[in-house]
């Protein structure tokens, strides 16, 4: 087998959005976000104003992850984190996920949300990994499924992120 090749990340930007679409489809096939939702994402990411962190995961000339984070005041949200199915299991999960605490740091907040289908046991080990925890549910959450969302909260990002590298 052969070993998924290294990765680097950099801020997503509107020439990202179509490999994103094709990778958001593939791995959110029953509630893929439109590219007007991207696109609205990302006009909010630049700027002194900006309110959004979005990063892809560039290995070679592919697309293999992309995350997202949206601040308004002292919370933040993890809007939206995947990585190409070849490269679960490598970490690249957390170096995404890094970033986006790095970024709510940054942005001075002092919590970070997110909503994550209750069903989905891989994404919720790694959000525990980093301290997040379950604080509720939000009932028939994802549709057309009907699936329930399971909220976690993580307070105070900056001691999740300290001394930990982002690249390799
Ligand atoms: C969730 C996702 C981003 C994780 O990415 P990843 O690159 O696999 O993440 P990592 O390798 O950093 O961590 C994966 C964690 O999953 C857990 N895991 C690994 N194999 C697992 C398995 N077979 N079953 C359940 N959990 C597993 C482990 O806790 C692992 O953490 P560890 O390093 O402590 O062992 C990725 O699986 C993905 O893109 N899924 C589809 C999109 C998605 O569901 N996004 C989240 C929406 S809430």
């Amino acid at each position: 087998m052969t070993e998924p090749m290294t990765s680097v990340l950099r801020e997503m930007r509107w020439w990202d959005i179509d490999p994103v679409l094709e990778l958001e489809r593939k791995l959110f096939p029953d509630d893929a976000w439109s590219r007007g939702m991207f696109w609205s994402e990302l006009a909010h990411a630049r700027g002194p104003e900006a309110t959004r962190k979005y990063l892809v995961a560039e290995a070679g000339d592919r697309i293999v992850g992309y995350a997202g984070l949206a601040s308004s005041g002292e919370q933040a949200d993890i809007q939206t984190i995947a990585v190409t199915r070849e490269q679960w299991g490598t970490g690249l999960g957390g170096r995404l996920l890094t970033e986006l605490l790095r970024a709510a740091t940054a942005f001075e907040c002092a919590e970070v949300m997110l909503e994550c289908r209750v069903d989905n046991i891989r994404a919720q080990k790694l959000y525990e990994r980093f301290g997040f925890e379950a604080i509720g549910f939000r009932r028939g959450y994802y549709q057309p499924g009907n699936v329930d969302a399971l909220v976690m909260r993580l307070t105070d990002p900056s001691t999740s992120v300290q001394g930990t590298e982002i690249n390799g």
